[in-house]
């Protein structure tokens, strides 16, 4: 399902762009052909960031184009704008010809290949696109890597339910295994039962498509990681059924697994010295007569017993159990990404990716990567005194709280019951959707975070 966002060859054809920066743009316009630089006042060009100026040519050619770079200020406001302007330009071949300065050019050859990216699943036209030729000093090849793992992460975000139930989420776990050699296994149905995965089955088994545990291996390197992935693959709430309005969405409940199997392709594509491990419970939600009811009490993998207070928090349920399992083989570095609660959303909003962790050294090596590589995560607190919202009374844990306050801790919390023996945990809760179009973004599914990780891997500042 992925499509290559990539570059052009290099042409002789190419269009040439200019990034002009607002401060700089009476000395370019002097320079330029009178005719031409009447025309780019005669079309109100500032050079605003994303703004473009096509200068006219022979034959009605464009002899070049003026894309304005907007103040620093503009461009801390609104990151991949200028690629992303790139990407909208008629179909042609085209040329970043001036220097470019620090990371600019990462920024924009990325964002150009991020704005490449369409859902087109089903559609039946695709539309012709522009060509960037790579820009100088820019290692083309990875950042396509990065695209391609982006573009798999929001084509499963994006899949409806119906196309991406626990069984296409598998089958997409055992393409990616395919194309890289990877080792995969998968556990599904009362097979949970018999090799305790307890809570992945109850969550799942309500469901015409049979829950299961998604194990995939791959790398011989010494440095060890395992990444988790919550993959509902529809959240209706269960019985404590999720209001219509809220549910709209939960296709993306398996976002996730999107994005740690994003991770893991670049880190396969990218040959990283790493041994990988990625789980994926991979269940959907559903009501049915079989369902698992609010008072329940049931025995997780790792013997904690769990009170269901809320069959809506079935999230951090699936979780435990793949968890406890990567708590069995602890690796050098354990990170859990899901759409675990709408507080994580109320707190940071759909931009800022928040994490969790306890281990000071990770969490700053991550914020830096973060900002190289425009991914921008946001650390949130394992506030110890908030545990006891987490025990209910009769039995070890509750995985709803009632109350409301600090949701997105809590629930952290409880995933870290599940992690007692890795030496380095992290958890993201993702929102995973884009709500509206922005630069490189389009509205829909989206990773979040998993560059940040995998610049902090290549770095080597985690593990
Ligand atoms: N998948 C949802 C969380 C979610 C909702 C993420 C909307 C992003 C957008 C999760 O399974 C859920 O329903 N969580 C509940 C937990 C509560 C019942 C303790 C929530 O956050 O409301
Ligand atoms: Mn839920
Ligand atoms: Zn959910």
């Amino acid at each position: 399902m992925t499509r290559s966002l990539c570059f052009a060859p290099a042409s002789p054809d190419a269009i040439a762009l200019h990034l002009v920066a607002p401060d700089a743009l009476e000395a370019r316009l002097e320079n330029l052909p009178t005719a031409q630089a009447a025309w780019a006042r005669h079309h109100g060009f500032a050079a605003t960031l994303g703004q473009v100026c096509a200068l006219p040519g022979d034959a009605g050619r464009p002899a070049a184009i003026l894309i304005g770079t907007g103040t620093p200020h503009d461009r801390a406001r609104q990151r991949f704008a200028i690629g992303a302007a790139i990407a909208g330009l008629p179909e042609a071949d085209y040329a970043l010809i001036d220097p470019l300065v620090g990371t600019e050019g990462e920024e924009i050859a990325l964002g150009y290949l991020l704005s490449l990216y369409r859902f087109d699943r089903y559609r039946t036209q695709s539309r012709p696109k522009a060509r960037l030729v790579a820009p100088q000093g820019v290692d083309s090849a990875h950042l396509e890597r990065i695209a391609a793992a982006e573009a798999l992460t929001r084509d499963l975000i994006n899949t409806p339910a119906e196309d991406m139930g626990p069984d296409a989420l598998e089958a997409a776990a055992r393409t990616l295994a395919e194309e890289f050699g990877a080792e995969i296994s998968v556990t599904a149905g009362d097979e949970l039962l018999a090799r305790n995965f307890p809570l992945i089955n109850t969550v799942g088994r309500a469901a015409a498509r049979a829950p299961r545990l998604i194990d995939l291996r791959w790398g011989r390197g010494a440095r060890s990681v395992t990444l988790v992935g919550k993959g509902v693959c529809f959240d209706t709430g269960g019985l404590n059924l999720k209001p219509g309005a809220s549910m709209g969405l939960m296709k993306k409940d398996m976002g996730g697994a999107a994005t740690v199997l994003g991770l893991a392709r670049m880190i396969m594509a990218e040959g990283l010295d790493l041994s990988l491990r990625v789980l994926i419970p991979a269940v959907e939600n559903a009501v049915a007569g079989n369902s698992f009811r609010p008072g329940d009490i049931f025995t997780a993998r790792n013997g904690k017993t769990v009170e269901i207070n809320n069959t809506d928090a079935e999230g951090r349920l699936v979780l435990a159990d793949a968890l406890a399992l990567a708590n069995e083989t602890p690796a050098d570095l354990t990170i859990s990404m899901a759409t675990l609660t709408g507080a994580a959303r109320v707190a940071v909003g759909a931009d800022l990716a928040p994490f969790f962790t306890d281990d000071e050294g990770f969490a700053t090596a991550l914020t830096q990567a973060a900002a190289q590589v425009a991914d921008p995560v946001w650390r949130l607190p394992f506030h110890a005194p908030y545990e006891t919202m987490i025990e209910p009374g009769i039995a070890d844990l509750d995985n709803a709280p009632s109350g409301g306050m600090a949701g997105a801790i809590t629930a952290a919390l409880f995933l870290r019951r599940f992690v007692p023996d890795v030496p380095k945990y992290a958890h993201f809760d993702i929102y995973g959707w884009s709500p509206s179009n922005a630069p490189a973004r389009p509205k829909g599914g989206v990773g979040m975070g998993a560059r940040a990780i995998f610049r902090a891997l290549i770095d080597g500042t985690a593990p």
